[in-house]
């Protein structure tokens, strides 16, 4: 066991979500649904399963109703249980957070990613912590953070969840350069931040799940503005390049991009299809929909 403990997780929420506008106008993008959960409900339940026992949200004006989502609904709760509805009280259980297990802190200035997971660094102090980055939703047999907790715990360092995607694709994420691939795990000599076409080192793509030890928020304190004039936390894990390890981990799951409108129909799909009381008549449904669309051909 090379690696301390992973038990704090920051989940950067601030952003003002204008891809979705005019549904985000009053609600914030984490709170849409997928199937009848929000988008943030799916990034908590993974964290929890990876043991991660302390939750930071970085948050922005007009957020407040992610805050009320994972309160006690003292009179949804009474209403459900006067009418003897358990099924729905054990529901509600997952979207409750213990007092002090949560934590919120504002970003006041939209500044990029790197400027947010900094605004956790006094609640993360001096310990090794995840990001999660509730856009990216990973259906997966074993949760993806957990599948790298367990990798982290042999290797410590830093890591980033990772994917291959199309090289015309590489200029919308954090891409790594390869210095040694041993399959699952990837050791990286660099890492860029949406590269121009044609310069990504790799078609490794970083994906919405970081284990990072406190160097990162160090460097993040004096992080000088990036790609987009953002300050990106891709440049302050690629800071550690050198002085500690940094590895991609290829993760077994399929990773939904939800902050796109595509992505987020094709994980409704997926997550729609999954569900034992919704599979048979939404499966036929959709079976419907696509022999209309060929025989319209
Ligand atoms: C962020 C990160 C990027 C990463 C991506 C994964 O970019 O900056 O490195 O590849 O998430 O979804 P964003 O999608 O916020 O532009």
């Amino acid at each position: 066991m090379k690696a301390k403990k992973v038990t704090k997780a920051v989940f950067p929420v601030a952003g003002l979500g204008t891809r979705f506008l005019p549904a985000t106008k009053s609600i914030p993008k984490e709170i849409m649904t997928l199937v009848d959960r929000p988008l943030i409900q799916y990034a908590i339940d993974e964290a929890r399963a990876a043991g991660i026992k302390e939750f930071i949200f970085v948050t922005s004006r007009g957020k407040s109703a992610l805050e009320d989502y994972f309160d006690y609904s003292p009179e949804i709760e009474a209403s459900l249980r006067r009418s003897g509805k358990t099924d729905l009280l054990e529901v509600l259980k997952d979207t409750n957070m213990d007092s002090g297990a949560i934590a919120y802190v504002r970003q006041n200035r939209p500044l990029g990613l790197g400027h947010a997971v900094w605004c956790a660094k006094r609640l993360v102090g001096d310990e090794p912590f995840a990001v999660l980055l509730p856009d990216d939703v990973i259906a997966a047999e074993k949760p993806c953070l957990q599948q790298m907790v367990e990798a982290y715990a042999e290797t410590g360092g830093n890591m980033v969840a990772a994917m291959e995607v199309a090289p015309e694709k590489a200029k919308s994420y954090g891409i790594l350069d390869i210095e040694n691939d041993m399959g699952s795990i990837v050791e990286a000599k660099g890492m860029v931040e949406k590269p121009a076409a044609g310069t990504e080192p790799s078609n490794l793509a970083v994906i919405g799940r970081y284990i990072l030890s406190p160097d990162v928020m160090t460097n993040l304190s004096r992080a000088k503005h990036g790609a987009g004039g953002e300050i990106q936390l891709t440049d302050a894990i690629a800071e550690e390049i050198g002085k500690s390890k940094v590895y991609g981990f290829r993760f077994r799951g399929q990773r939904y991009d939800c902050g796109s409108k595509a992505g987020f129909l094709q994980a409704t799909v997926a997550f729609g299809l999954s569900r034992p009381d919704l599979r048979d008549e939404f499966g036929a449904y959709l079976h419907d929909v696509i022999a209309m669309q060929k025989a319209a051909q």
